[in-house]
């Protein structure tokens, strides 16, 4: 069986949909359902004895220690993080505890559940973590993509805490010896992605008739990738990832940001025709987020090499079938749109004025 953290967030719920498909290898599934966790994205896991679910926190050491006692897991996935790069430019403090003590306290409990299994089970034990391509920083227009090689420059506290995290797996395995691989991902889309990120908050928010917030002129590149090429991916390092690597997944798909948001209005014209009009009469360009990087762009040719993994899903096949997932889920959009989340839009919007 394999340990999850995070697994009731947007890409954690997708991986384990995906494993559960995939094979019948349990998941136990650790979880704090914090505002970004939903046990809805893995309605259908009820009643699978194949997946155990466990709410509780990965600073906890005492559950981490009964979970790996209780588990004998060959295998984390740690995906759990706070994730959202403007909640941590207005909170810095529950990424530095969630992302780096969070990330030491499950290193910890990893390390001493590994260090007492008999030879054959300590040598298959894999503790994989889950990052980002933030961690490189910016990168100019003209630069080269992001290698494995490229020097850390986080910018966030985002990035920053991330970056730590990425540090903390790294020296576990050189100092311990504890068998680690790190992936570095580029931006995630498709289900089950909570309505703060880009993509899901055009799209609710075409949908209501609001603003569409683009931060800035909206020229930010970022490298995007449908949700489930990056679960096979990190199955495919889990399985045949080199010990002590890193590997940088990416879409091959750059696009700058106002692109996105057309391409979402344009599907909505399409498969939501509003009366009112087109609904890029709602684009509003707004104060931009501070300190933003500019351009991220990921070289994912390492993984491809190795492993033999590419992306299966084009950004026009990708976005498609998120716009109509969203548009099939109400009742998901509408459930995760509570007070909380009404609050963080208040937050983050607020005073960012219309900027032209
Ligand atoms: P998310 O915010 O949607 O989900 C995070 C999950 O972690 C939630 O279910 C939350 O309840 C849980 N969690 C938070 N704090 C916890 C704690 N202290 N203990 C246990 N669980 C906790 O995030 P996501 O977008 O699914 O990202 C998952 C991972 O992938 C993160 O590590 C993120 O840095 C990384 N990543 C994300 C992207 C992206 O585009 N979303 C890209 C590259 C890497
Ligand atoms: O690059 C990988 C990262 O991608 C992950 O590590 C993070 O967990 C994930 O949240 C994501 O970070 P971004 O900051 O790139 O994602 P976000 O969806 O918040 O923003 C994408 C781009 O869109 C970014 O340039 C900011 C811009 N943006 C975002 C929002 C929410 C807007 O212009 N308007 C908005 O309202």
């Amino acid at each position: 069986m394999i340990l999850v953290t995070g697994g009731a967030g947007f890409i954690g719920a997708n991986f384990v949909l995906d494993w559960l498909a995939a094979c019948d290898e349990p998941v136990v599934n650790l979880d704090a359902l914090t505002y970004a966790g939903n046990l809805e994205s893995l309605a259908a896991l009820e009643g699978d004895a194949r997946h155990i679910f466990v709410r509780g926190d990965i600073a906890d050491r005492a559950l981490l220690d009964a979970l790996f006692a209780t588990h004998a897991p060959r295998a984390v996935v740690h995906f759990a993080a706070e994730s959202h790069v403007d909640r941590s430019i207005h909170g810095p403090g529950a990424f530095i505890k969630t992302n780096i003590e969070g990330s030491y306290t499950l290193l910890e409990a990893a390390r001493s559940y590994w260090a007492a299994l008999p030879a054959q089970a300590k040598a298959g034990f894999r503790f994989h973590h889950v990052s980002t391509d933030e961690v490189y920083g910016s990168l100019a227009a003209g630069d080269a993509a992001f290698t494995e090689e490229h020097a850390y420059e986080p910018n966030s506290p985002y990035s920053a805490s991330k970056a730590a995290s990425d540090h903390l797996v790294r020296a576990w395995h050189h100092t311990y010896g504890l068998p680690v691989v790190t992936t570095n991902c580029s931006n995630n889309y498709g289900p089950y992605q909570f309505p703060e990120k880009l993509i899901p908050l055009m799209i609710v928010n075409a949908l209501a008739g609001k603003p569409l917030p683009v931060y800035g002129d909206g020229m930010q590149v970022r490298d995007w990738l449908y949700v489930t090429d990056h679960c096979a991916a990190i199955r495919e390092v889990l399985a045949r990832g080199r010990v002590g690597e890193t590997y940088n997944i990416g879409g091959w798909n750059e696009k700058p940001n106002i692109e996105i948001v057309r391409t979402v209005c344009a599907l909505l014209d399409e498969l939501r025709p509003d009366p009112a009009g087109r609904h890029d009469r709602l684009i509003t360009h707004v104060t931009d987020r501070p300190g933003h990087d500019r351009r991220y762009a990921i070289d994912a040719r390492k993984i491809e090499r190795e492993l033999g993994w590419r992306p299966t899903e084009t950004f026009d096949s990708g976005i498609r079938k998120t716009v109509q997932w969203v548009l099939a889920n109400p009742r998901w959009i509408a459930n995760v749109q509570s007070g909380a989340y009404r609050d963080w839009l208040a937050t983050n919007y607020a005073d960012r004025a219309n900027s032209r």
